[in-house]
């Protein structure tokens, strides 16, 4: 339970380790809204790439954050995202955001803005949030905390049979060492080396893992 009497599941892990395909199913469970918190670093990092701004000048980066309206919110049970009234959809998984998203996702004015939006959720329904600061940061105080994980190869497999270009290695490195937020495990998660499960499996050790934990919805 967070600050009011909603509740918050927080899934975080490296790239490709799983973490959509995890709460979609606990979302469809739990009847908790799925959040996506990389969507959001996507749709800005896509917005900045459309608006030909230097992607290394900070200060026109952050300007450009203040100059669009991101908004999140949710329709019939699933969340939304727009830019300026605009649905960026698949092209939120190009290539070109894969390669320049962690660069835009380490400046704290970027994190600040979308940290803020992640937790507006919260006044508005039950959420599970998929990320890589969730437990740590967003909602540190929620006890129902997961990091799911798999080896290096086996994500870059799952990502390569997804098809397009995606340097994981590179996005995580980037990920785990930025001053700001970086991917760590926090203390009181529950870790999931998925390398050898497949969806079903993991789904149920969350779904075993929440109920020890004393959440009675599932
Ligand atoms: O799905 P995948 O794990 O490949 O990536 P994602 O969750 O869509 O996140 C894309 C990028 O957004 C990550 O590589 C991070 O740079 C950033 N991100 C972040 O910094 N903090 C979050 N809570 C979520 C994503
Ligand atoms: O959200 P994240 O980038 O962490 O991963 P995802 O998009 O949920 O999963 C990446 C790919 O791995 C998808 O094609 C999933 O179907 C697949 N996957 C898998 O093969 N085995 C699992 N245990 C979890 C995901």
């Amino acid at each position: 339970m967070q600050g009011g009497k909603n509740n918050v599941i927080a899934i975080d892990g490296p790239a490709a380790s799983g973490k959509s395909s995890v709460s979609s199913k606990i979302s469809d469970k739990t009847g908790y809204l799925h959040v996506n918190s990389g969507l959001m670093y996507r749709a800005f990092t896509w917005s900045i790439l459309r608006s030909g701004i230097d992607l290394n000048n900070s200060d026109s980066v952050v300007g450009h954050l203040h100059s669009i309206n991101i908004e999140c919110g949710q329709i019939d049970g699933n969340s939304t995202l727009t830019v300026d009234g605009l649905d960026p959809g698949i092209e939120l998984k190009s290539s070109e955001v894969n390669a320049n998203v962690s660069l835009i996702s380490a400046i704290e004015e970027v994190r600040t803005l979308l940290v803020s939006k992640q937790r507006d959720y919260l006044n508005i329904s039950n959420i599970v949030m998929e990320g890589r600061d969730i437990g740590s940061v967003v909602f540190p105080e929620t006890p129902y905390k997961f990091y799911i994980d798999a080896s290096a190869e086996v994500r870059a497999k799952r990502r390569m049979a997804e098809g397009g270009l995606d340097d994981l290695k590179k996005r995580d490195k980037i990920d785990a060492s930025r001053k700001i937020s970086p991917l760590i495990i926090p203390d009181d998660a529950f870790v999931i080396d998925t390398s050898k499960m497949n969806l079903e499996q993991v789904v149920l050790e969350v779904l075993n893992e929440l109920k020890a934990r004393g959440l009675v919805t599932v």
